[in-house]
């Protein structure tokens, strides 16, 4: 894998290494340009770090960096950047990702999502986020559609919600494919997988270094909170720069060796376990907190009459013949089908705590005939300010879901012709009887049919057995319906001394619930690398729907790994 440092160097020299007092590190860290931006296209980009005041109370760079490190000729892009201070920083940055691929640092911390992380990291360390390659304020575009965006639009409308055929998939996913891979003949797309994306950000944890005079640029560390896909950029930073951890939070674990192959077959392995917690969960909530949970006299007898809705959704879906409802019946008769039910049954799955008392209610009305009612959950469950965490809420966001998860795979995708997805498809589904069949038909998809290949410096060699400087901790939910716990057993065995802390919850990352026992070790592991004990399995401090919804505290999704049909 090539390093960096050399190309720092170049820029910067050696800068002396002497601690500075921490006002006047922060002299030296914002740029003489003082007046407040509030758009990344007002701020000029440069090969070092310039911090601008921004958007009120946050700094922001926008820095140009190579496309490929080890080929400075073929030429650069802007990776945006943005710093939100605590209030008792040790000048200390963490670096952020809120997963995807495709979320935006830059949206993540500009909606809260930098107050909470300052809160849970326990108010000393400044948090840093960025768009990764690809996203949104940075470059390199990401479209199987360049210059085309209303192609684009009425290429994704014209998918079907409802299921087709196994080869109609199949076939669908290839001529999208070889179409993506055609339009990006002569772009960068190939320039934006995630090694690229770790490589950014040693760069610019070096420059920071640099600018800031305390350490020797090529001796800084970094430290790294990722959550979902943020955990494949945390294990392939552990991977490529062992001796360079400061520190590394992993939460909602990917298997990201399966990642790299081009196939994650089992990221839906817990899904029906976490349905398995709504059933128990309802029967003990009772009728007032989970309108779903009828006569149930257990949570199996809700699982019971959970199936023969599905069985009876799949025979005669329910009709929506309501015409007198406004606005839901804006977009004309439909039909509740067992897909659509399962797949936004699944989306609940990601927020138990705040989602599945919607599903209750909607589950509800079902089961009475009532496709309104459903209609309605479904709605609820998109309000603006609460697109929920299974809502890519641009079609842009899935096109870099699609680019960066193809060119990490560079053309390893085990799935060559039609019957080998057929046979996929079906042990996706025998590991899932629920969520199978949705996840097969997006993500398992996506590397048949688009093949890219990084250049040389950018194709990840896989994982073996690493020793960090600091052990990584490891962080996942019991249940997690797309990062299944099984995936973070998995990737803890590659990196020596590291631990997993189990959250006993369901949800998708640990921050789906809250738990003042995982959290006093996130802040012990901060402050001075103290891990939990190996086998450490931590509560919630409260549990869905049975204690009262109200009660719960949103707090931000990470983006989902999963595409939207
Ligand atoms: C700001 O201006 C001062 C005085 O001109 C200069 O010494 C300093 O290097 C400048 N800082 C930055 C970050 O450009
Ligand atoms: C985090 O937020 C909670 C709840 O608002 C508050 O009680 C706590 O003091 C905060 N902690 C830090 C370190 O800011
Ligand atoms: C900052 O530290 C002081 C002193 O330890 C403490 O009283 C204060 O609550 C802290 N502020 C925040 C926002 O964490
Ligand atoms: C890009 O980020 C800006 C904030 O920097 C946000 O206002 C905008 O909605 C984002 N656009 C997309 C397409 O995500
Ligand atoms: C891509 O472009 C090169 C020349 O720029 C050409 O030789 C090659 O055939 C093209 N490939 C595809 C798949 O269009
Ligand atoms: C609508 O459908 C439900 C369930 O099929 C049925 O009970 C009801 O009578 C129908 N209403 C109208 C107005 O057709
Ligand atoms: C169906 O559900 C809607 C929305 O919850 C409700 O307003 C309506 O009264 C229900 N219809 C029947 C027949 O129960
Ligand atoms: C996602 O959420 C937005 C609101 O934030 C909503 O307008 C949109 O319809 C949602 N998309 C899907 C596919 O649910
Ligand atoms: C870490 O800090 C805690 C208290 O803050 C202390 O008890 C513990 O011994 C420290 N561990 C190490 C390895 O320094």
């Amino acid at each position: 894998m090539s390093r960096i440092a050399s190309f720092v160097a170049i820029g910067l020299l050696a800068s002396a290494v002497s601690a500075l007092p921490s006002s006047e590190r922060w002299t030296k860290r914002i740029s003489n340009n003082t007046e407040m931006i509030y758009s990344f296209e007002d701020l000029p980009h440069s090969t070092d770090l310039q911090w601008t005041p921004c958007y009120d109370r946050y700094h922001c760079a926008n820095l140009e960096v190579p496309l490929d490190y080890a080929e400075p000729d073929v030429g650069t892009t802007i990776v945006a950047f943005i710093r939100q201070k605590a209030a008792n920083s040790t000048g200390q940055d963490v670096i952020f990702n809120p997963g995807g691929p495709g979320g935006s640092g830059i949206e993540y911390i500009l909606s809260g999502g930098g107050d909470q992380l300052v809160n849970f990291t326990g108010g000393k360390y400044d948090v840093v986020s960025f768009d990764p390659r690809g996203v949104n304020n940075s470059g390199i575009a990401l479209t199987c559609f360049p210059d085309n965006p209303e192609a684009r639009d009425a290429y994704y409308a014209s998918l079907q919600t409802s299921l087709p055929s196994l080869n109609e998939q199949y076939y669908q996913a290839v001529a999208l494919g070889q179409w993506c891979m055609e339009a990006n003949n002569d772009t960068f797309a190939k320039y934006a997988g995630t090694s690229a994306v770790v490589q950014d950000m040693m760069h610019f944890t070096e420059l920071q270094a640099a600018l800031d005079g305390v350490k020797k640029p090529e001796e800084a560390e970094i430290w790294y909170i990722g959550g979902s896909y943020g955990t494949v950029i945390g294990h392939t930073l552990a991977a490529m720069y062992p001796d360079r951890i400061g520190r590394i939070v992993v939460d909602a674990n990917v298997n990201s060796e399966d990642h790299y192959n081009g196939l994650k077959k089992t990221a839906i392995e817990d899904a029906d376990d976490c349905y398995g917690w709504f059933f128990d969960l309802c029967y003990k909530a009772g009728l007032e907190k989970c309108a779903f949970a009828g006569k149930s006299g257990s949570a199996s007898d809700i699982k019971k009459r959970f199936d023969n809705l599905l069985a009876q959704l799949e025979k005669a879906p329910v009709v929506l013949n309501d015409t007198h409802i406004d606005p839901l019946l804006s977009r004309g008769p439909q039909i509740v089908t067992k897909d659509r039910v399962l797949t936004v049954g699944f989306r609940t799955l990601y927020r138990p705590f705040t989602e599945f008392a919607y599903l209750a209610k909607g589950l509800a009305g079902l089961e009475k005939n009532n496709a309104t009612a459903w209609i309605a959950v479904e709605q609820e469950l998109n309000q603006p300010g609460n697109p929920g965490p299974f809502n890519y809420t641009t079609i842009a966001m899935q096109e870099v879901l699609t680019f960066v998860t193809a060119v990490d795979a560079a053309g390893r995708s085990p799935i060559k012709n039609v019957d080998d997805y057929i046979k996929v498809a079906g042990e996706v589904e025998r590991l899932s009887v629920y969520a199978g069949k949705g996840y097969a038909s997006t993500n398992v998809l996506i590397t048949a049919g688009l093949n890219m290949t990084p250049p040389k410096s950018q194709r990840f060699l896989g994982f073996k057995k690493t020793k960090t400087k600091t052990p990584i901790f490891f962080m996942n939910p019991s249940a997690d319906p797309i990062t299944p716990i099984a995936s973070a057993k998995h990737m803890l065995q590659f990196f020596e001394g590291s631990v997993l802390l189990e959250q006993n919850s369901v949800g998708h990352s640990v921050t789906s619930g809250s738990s003042l026992c995982t959290l006093g070790h996130l802040r012990r592991y901060l402050n001075n690398a103290t891990l939990p004990k190996a086998g450490t399995v931590c509560e919630t401090d409260t549990k869905p729907l049975v204690d009262s919804p109200s009660l719960q505290k949103r707090s931000l999704p990470f983006v989902p790994m999963h595409l939207q049909r």
